[in-house]
């Protein structure tokens, strides 16, 4: 079976204004057309309305950060998958590290998560990855593995083959300290086998898996070529115009 298609997945995290998001996807709008991977963009939810607008008419897709699980109720300061679903979103990353650490996000609440995004019919991008501790402790493959087997419980094949898993080593995000091809291949090729032991190799050999953490121009195109690499979930790089045009264009 060929390659699946390639992501690169931009994750903003906590920047950009709604005037800034709009006028940055107006300028990406024209670059992102010679694309030859699915371009997404993660943006704070403030931005979505604005964004989803500004995307029209191109090949853009849009992805939120985070959402609840529950439908509606008091959760103050939360934002449903309807909501999100109704304003035009796609993806939601879900299980970011810096969401397990800052806000106590569990295994079994990006579960609940996932579960929640498919039913609205949007789809999860599944964040993982070990600490700089784990993975000198020799615990990277297993940690990995209990995350995504807890993420995906009772998801059934169809659903897992339709979502995006990104790996991202804790110690490679936003440290300029990438991993190199065969740390981020040795990895996602463990994911791949962990879906193939769940649900076969069918399934496994569709569920696209990226690799997050300093990705930047000069790495992309090595990193998505690996086999089992499907793309990238970009944090730093995908604020600048030039350095994400040739991130989606995997050619530098
Ligand atoms: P980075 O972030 O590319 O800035 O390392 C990646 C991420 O956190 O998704």
């Amino acid at each position: 079976m060929s390659k699946r298609v390639i992501m690169a997945a931009g994750n903003w995290k906590m920047n950009k204004t709604p005037k800034e998001a709009v006028e940055f996807v107006n300028e990406l709008k024209g670059l992102a057309a010679g694309a030859d991977s699915e371009v997404v963009i993660g943006v704070p939810f403030v931005c979505i309305p604005n964004v989803i607008e500004a995307v029209k008419g191109s090949n853009i897709k849009v992805a939120a950060q985070n959402v609840h699980w529950e439908a509606s109720g008091a959760y103050t300061g939360e934002v449903s998958c309807g909501m999100l679903k109704e304003s035009g979103v796609d993806y939601v990353i879900i299980g970011h590290s810096e969401r397990r650490e800052y806000f106590g996000e569990t295994n079994e609440m990006i579960n609940k998560k996932a579960r929640a995004i498919i039913d609205s019919g949007m789809i999860p991008i599944i964040c993982c990855g070990e600490t700089l501790t784990q993975r000198e402790q020799g615990v990277t493959a297993e940690h990995v593995r209990y995350q995504i087997k807890v993420a995906l419980l009772g998801l059934s094949a169809q659903e897992v083959s339709n979502l995006v898993i990104a790996y991202e080593p804790i110690w490679a995000i936003g440290t300029g300290k990438t991993a190199t091809e065969e740390q981020a291949e040795e990895v996602c090729a463990i994911i791949r086998k962990l879906i193939a032991e769940l649900y076969g190799t069918d399934v496994s050999e569709k569920t696209r898996i990226l690799y997050g953490g300093s990705v930047n121009a000069g790495n992309a195109k090595a990193l998505f070529a690996m086999p089992n690499i499907d793309g990238g979930l970009v944090g730093g790089a995908s604020l600048k115009l030039d350095a994400f045009e040739k991130i989606i264009k995997h050619y530098a």
